[in-house]
């Protein structure tokens, strides 16, 4: 896949369902699924929360949820369908938003991903995060997240 072949937007409420299954299969899977439609809703129509999506032929096949705080701004859910891993998808999604988040006046990105998940972690890490925590037992009390963040660098002219 090239580059010039997905496009990337600002999701509409029209596609939540389409990301709630993604989150199901991708991400939530093993846990009960907490990212259902409506709330994937209730986040595209957040004031504070951007969720961007990437599109081939108008199917989503990525997606990024974002919510922007005082100085830190919160990766919520993020994924890339299998068949287009790999091909800097991910890579873009996070950067739009790493870019938004700096102008919301964010100064850190931080988020918090399953101990075992090794892809994502190098995904981050490629990404210039770094681990700031362990979490024992964050999910469902029983499996450990790792909470990894990174600064932004704030541009001054
Ligand atoms: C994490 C994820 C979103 C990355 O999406 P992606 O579109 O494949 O990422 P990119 O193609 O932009 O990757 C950028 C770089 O990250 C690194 N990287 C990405 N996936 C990697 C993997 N599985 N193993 C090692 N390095 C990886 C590589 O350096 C890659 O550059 P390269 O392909 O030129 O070597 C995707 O793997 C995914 O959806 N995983 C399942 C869901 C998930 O874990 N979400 C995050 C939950 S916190």
């Amino acid at each position: 896949m090239k580059h010039s072949e997905f496009t990337l937007s600002l999701a509409k409420v029209g596609d939540a369902q389409a990301i709630a299954n993604m989150s199901r299969e991708l991400i939530e899977y093993g846990l009960p699924w907490r990212w259902t439609a409506p709330r994937v809703a209730a986040s595209i129509r957040a004031p504070q929360t951007n969720v961007v999506v990437a599109r081939i032929d108008g199917r989503v096949v990525g997606f990024a949820i974002m919510k922007y705080g005082e100085r830190v701004a919160h990766l919520n859910l993020f994924a890339v369908a299998p068949e287009y891993r790999r091909a800097g998808v991910g890579r873009q999604l996070l950067q739009w938003l790493e870019k938004c988040a700096a102008v919301a006046g964010n100064v850190a990105i931080a988020l918090e991903v399953r101990a075992t998940n090794s892809g994502a972690q190098r995904f981050y890490e490629s990404m210039g995060y770094q681990i700031l925590v362990r979490l024992p037992g964050y999910y469902q009390g029983s499996e450990t997240a790792l909470r990894i963040g990174r600064r932004l660098k704030i541009e001054r002219k």
